[in-house]
């Protein structure tokens, strides 16, 4: 019998099987399964990422040199916080995101400021013209000569080039463009983009060049193709944000040259994107004053404090099933804090519709958020105002017990520098903010052990 030259791919993890199946064994999603010819003997996916480099034996840590352990500063203070504090030569940097949110933009302007480096740098395009990438250049501004731009879809030129020119830094756009000779199936499905991203890898490795790599997210918000491409590279970003609203968050995934919780805030305006270098200031703009239902809390993404504005709306409900909407956070959690609320206060909610909104469209699942949503459910719901000046953070419990959250120190002082003067927050992290707080003697710390001490003050 002729040996079958097909394969099935689970296009959510990469699980391979001779057979199609409707489940599969690896993830347990359904209907993932597409076939795909199987690849030929040249794969370069078994290629070992020490091209270049003929030694494979063993080597002492201490014989192993860097002799660029610098890391390359993009000029963009947000994106390389992202990333640690700059580009780490090698390294291969997947950036995913929404068609249309701006990672062409994004990965144009890194070219603009690198090029002014005097680095080597190749930007890739396999979805737009020259004319199209130049008309965008037009928008973001002046450019140095040491950036080329290539329109090539093909990996076996794509590597050419790289080797030729030896660049310091490629921009990939995008990896479901990109297809090698040596695999027979379409552009874009999975054996493809795993086959370009080792090959890729390879290169990264082999010539020290930093690789970014541009992919696109099905609708589950994944980068398509399998997820092994998110194992394979060094660093995974999201570029996420609303459509309607201006401003994208840079949100790092996985980073093996630093720490992962931290985001970059940009805004895009007509000259490309513009650093938000004080999010806080951004997410308060246009704040009611003296509303009820209003109540600004603090949260924590990685190292960097953000101020933002909790609103809720509470009122007699027309219908027997009163109608809960959360917009930014989790609409469990608003259930489960309404149900504290009334069992622990009394108070009488559950013929009440209740929205609760976080104003800027962030999408927050941090506990830190949870008595900033009490308060103001509360304050909308006595229809009395908080104190303008006047921030929260902290942990409630189903006893209604008020706990501890991370970094208070971090927290109190960015809302001070915003001008509040009060901060609401947990008992147990009083005693250990009194000695940081020295230097803040306008602030007027309040310790709640419970819900009912919070919501007494509104
Ligand atoms: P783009 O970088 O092409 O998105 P992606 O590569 O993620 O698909 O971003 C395109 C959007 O950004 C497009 O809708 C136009 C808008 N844009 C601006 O508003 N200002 C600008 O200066 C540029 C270059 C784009
Ligand atoms: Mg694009």
């Amino acid at each position: 019998m002729a040996k079958k030259d097909t394969i099935f791919f689970c296009q959510s993890c990469g699980h391979e099987s001779g057979k199609w199946l409707g489940q599969c064994p690896g993830c347990k999603e359904w209907n993932t399964f597409v076939e795909e010819r199987k690849m030929s003997g040249k794969s370069s996916a078994k290629a070992s990422i020490s091209a270049g480099n003929k030694r494979t034996e063993p080597t002492a840590l201490k014989e192993i040199k860097i002799e660029n352990e610098e890391r390359i500063r993009t000029g963009i203070g947000e994106l390389d916080r992202v990333l640690g504090g700059g580009i780490v030569p090698g390294s291969l940097i997947l950036v995913g995101g929404d068609p249309g949110i701006g990672k062409s933009t994004l990965l144009l302007q890194v070219c603009q400021r690198l090029s002014f480096s005097g680095k080597n740098i190749l930007y890739i395009s396999g979805e737009e013209s020259l004319r199209q990438i130049k008309i965008r250049a037009d928008r973001v501004g002046r450019f140095a000569d040491s950036l080329k731009i290539l329109c090539e879809t093909n990996l076996t030129a794509v590597e050419d080039i790289i080797r030729k020119n030896s660049p310091h830094v490629v921009v990939i756009d995008s990896i479901q463009t990109m297809y090698s000779e040596d695999v027979t199936s379409a552009p874009g499905s999975v054996s493809q983009v795993r086959e370009s991203t080792a090959l890729l890898l390879t290169l990264a490795k082999g010539l020290n060049v930093t690789i970014f790599i541009v992919g696109h997210v099905t609708k589950e918000g994944t980068v398509a193709g399998p997820r092994v491409l998110e194992h394979m590279v060094d660093t995974v970003l999201y570029f996420e944000g609303d459509r309607h609203a201006a401003y994208r968050i840079l949100r790092g995934v996985k980073n093996r040259f630093g720490s992962t919780n931290e985001i970059g805030v940009f805004e895009m305006q007509g000259v490309g994107l513009i650093e938000v270098m004080n999010p806080s200031e951004y997410m308060l703009s246009g704040k009611p004053e003296g509303a009820s239902g209003s109540v600004v809390a603090c949260l924590m993404e990685g190292t960097r404090p953000i101020l933002v504005e909790i609103q809720a709306l509470v009122y007699q409900s027309n219908f027997g099933l009163p109608r809960r909407q959360a917009t930014g956070t989790d609409l469990n959690r608003i259930n489960l804090l309404i149900a504290v609320l009334e069992k622990r206060l009394g108070l009488q909610m559950s013929s009440c519709d209740a929205y609760v909104n976080l104003a800027g469209g962030l999408k927050i699942a941090e506990p830190a958020l949870d008595l900033g949503i009490v308060m103001a459910v509360a304050s909308s719901f006595k229809n009395r105002a908080v104190d303008d000046k006047m921030i929260v953070f902290g942990e409630v419990g189903l006893s209604g017990e008020v706990r501890s959250v991370s970094m208070p120190s971090l927290r109190v002082k960015e809302a001070a520098k915003l001008g509040f003067n009060v901060c609401v927050l947990p008992n147990v992290c009083l005693s250990t903010l009194n000695e940081e707080m020295k230097g803040l003697e306008g602030m007027k710390l309040i310790g709640v052990a419970s819900v009912r001490d919070a919501i007494d003050l509104i």
